[in-house]
This record gives structure tokens, sequence and C-alpha cells, in this order.
């Protein structure tokens, strides 16, 4: 891929999309970069702060195609992380998630096909192969999808629809990442959910017994195998990004608390997800053969993340005050304790 030219970055406002965009910076510097972002909940335009002179954000929706055709034009590249990403919230409400992970999808695929980009990325998940934990092997890309939820159900349309184009010529990549940790994630997911509560005292919820294994990446290692496979990956191709490892959710409050250091926060149970995927587990070997590796372990990434959350309590604290992280956190945690 040509470095110099813009890329269009969808969502790079938001957790893993402005990781992205800083380690994009530092991987071509002097690329020009548009980030279009509809600044929803979980995305926040501090989260580009200091980024002005190399980042242009434009605000507005994947879904709606004038927004997308502004925002392509003079682009060459797109790196597609818009998403409903809360399995939690899609139980609850599908609409969101069809309407940004798929109609979204599909409407930057048609810009992008008319605007003939050199290489269209999506930022899929490793929640599209489902539950694996029956399964003798870590998931391979050529592994049919078997979304659990409709989080994942959505994604893995999306993918579909990228297939698609790439069997009609675009030059697409997608990367299929293990869950995620790291600094700026929105409040309502796990990591950062344990990590705030243990901050402040709270106990620490557990979905069920506290057995469901994922396979954690630092976000600056998720961001290094995007940009990798965006760089070097072979066209039509999809690429597994994983850390070859699987922590419990029991294992993870502790590691937390554990970093946390002297708390009174305790592990407490409350009900289970419904439908609760039990193990994801992806082999990398396809993406480590374009020579990337992660460079954290699940300690030191979640170490990482915990030194992040300590250093920027004004942020965690305005978000999580929100009506909008409070009724979550009632519906899906204080009226489900076991
Ligand atoms: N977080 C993880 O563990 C993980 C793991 C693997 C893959 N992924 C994928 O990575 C991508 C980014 O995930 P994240 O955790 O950073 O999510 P996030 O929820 O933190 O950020 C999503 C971003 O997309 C923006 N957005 C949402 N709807 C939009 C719309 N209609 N138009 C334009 N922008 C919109 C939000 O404002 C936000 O900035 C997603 O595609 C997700 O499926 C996430």
């Amino acid at each position: 891929m040509a470095s110099k030219q813009r890329l269009l970055v969808t969502g790079g406002a938001g957790f893993i999309g402005s990781a992205f965009v800083r380690h994009r910076l530092r991987s071509h510097p002097g690329s020009p970069i548009r980030v279009l972002d509809a600044l929803t909940y979980a995305g926040d335009a501090r989260h580009l702060a200091g980024l002005d002179g190399e980042v242009e954000l434009v605000v507005g929706d994947v879904a709606e195609r004038s927004h997308v055709e502004a925002a392509m034009d003079g682009c060459s590249g797109v790196v597609h992380f818009a998403a409903e990403s809360h399995v939690d919230r899609s139980l609850r409400d599908k609409d969101p998630f069809e309407r940004t992970n798929v109609e979204g999808t599909s409407v930057l695929l048609q810009a992008a096909s008319k605007a003939e980009v050199s290489r269209f990325l999506l930022v899929s998940t490793d929640e599209v192969y489902g539950d694996v934990s029956g399964k003798t092997r870590k998931s391979l890309e050529t592994d049919p999808p078997h979304p659990g939820n409709p989080y994942a159900a959505s994604k893995a349309r999306a993918e579909a629809l990228v297939l698609e184009a790439a069997a009609n010529g675009m030059d697409t990549c997608i990367t299929r990442g293990a869950n995620t940790c790291g600094p700026r994630q929105y409040p309502e997911k796990v990591v950062p959910l344990f990590v705030t509560n243990a901050l402040l005292g709270l106990n620490l919820p557990v979905y069920g017994a506290g057995t469901a294994r994922r396979d954690w990446l630092h976000v600056d290692d998720h961001c290094s195998g995007i940009d990798r496979v965006f760089e070097h990956g072979k066209a039509g191709e999809v690429y597994n990004l994983g850390s070859r490892t699987a922590t419990s959710t029991m294992e993870l409050a502790q590691i937390i608390l554990n970093c946390v250091g002297k708390t009174n926060s305790e592990i407490v149970h409350v009900a289970d997800r419904p439908g609760h995927d039990l193990l994801y587990a992806v082999d990398p070997s396809r993406a480590e053969s374009l020579g990337w590796s992660p460079l954290h372990d699940p300690v030191s990434a979640i170490a990482d993340t915990v030194r992040w959350y300590v250093k920027h309590e004004d942020w965690w604290r305005q978000a999580r005050a929100s009506e909008h992280f409070q009724t979550h956190l009632r519906a899906w945690y204080i009226e489900r304790q076991a």
C-alpha cells in the first residue's frame, strides 16, 4: 500500500480506532488520515486530542450515503472500525447493530467501489466463530462462522458483504481480532468496568461462574496487527489476530485486583449473559507469517490498562456518571446479582 495517500478510518474516535490512528501516525509519519465517526456514546473527539494537524475528524454516520461519500472523497484506502460493539446491548436491541454494522458496511463498500480505493479492510472479531469450547483446536480462518449473539452475527454479515465485494474485484482484507483491552475503552466493557469498580472500591460483578475464557490482546498489539495486514495482507484474505492465551473471567478479575492493589472490592457473581460463549481461541499463524506478533501477554496488557485508568480518573468518572452507563449497569449487573 502506498503510505502517503489519505486513509479513511471509520470509528476512529472509538477505543481501538483512536489507538489505530495514533499507531498509524507512528508507522506512516506524514500520511494524512480522515476519521469518520458518529460520536456515539462510545466515541469521543478527545480520543484524538493533540492530533489536529494530522487527523481530520468528520462527524457522520457510516449508514448515511451522503456522509460516507463526502468522507470518502480523496481517500485511497479504508480501515473500517465503526460499529456498535457491545454484546450485552445487542441482546436487548439488535436494530442499531443491523444499521451500523451491516448497512453501514454495505454503504461504505459501495462508496469505496465508486471511489476505486486501493484497499478496504474490515475490522472484524473472533466472535464470528462462536463458542469453540467443544473444539480440539483453535479457530482457523477457513472455519465457518457460527455466531452466538446478535453482535457477532452482525459482524459475520458485514464480513459476508466484504467477501462478496472481494469476489467482484475489490481489494479487501478482514481481520478477526480477539478481545481487546487498553486505554480509552468505554467503561461498560468488562476490563474497564472491573478496573474502575476496583478503583472505586466497588465489587467486581462476574457473569455466572466466571469460567468463560477469552484470548486478551493489548490494543496496541491489535492495531499493529491491523496495520500489518493492511500493508502486507493478501487481497481477499482473512487474518486472525490473537495472543494464543485463554484467561477466564475469574482470572481476569483476580489480575485486575492484583494490579489495582489494596482494595476492598470483592468478586461477586451475577446471572450469566444469555447464550454466553464459553471460549474464543484463534490460531493467528497466518498473521504471524506476515511478521506480526503481540508484544504484551494478558497480565502486562491489563497492567498497562490499569495504569491508564489510574491517570485518567476524570474521563472515566464522567463516562460512568452518564445515564447511558448507569442504565446499563443497573440492567446487567445490579438487578442480576445472584
Ligand atoms: N473491543 C474489542 O474487544 C474488539 C475485538 C475485536 C474486534 N473489535 C471490532 O473493532 C471495532 C472497534 O471496536 P471498539 O471496541 O473500538 O468499539 P467502540 O464501541 O469503542 O467504538 C466504536 C466507534 O464507532 C463509532 N460509531 C458507532 N456507530 C457509528 C456510525 N453509525 N457511524 C459512524 N461511527 C459510528 C462510535 O462513535 C465509536 O467511536 C469494531 O468493529 C469491533 O467489532 C473489537
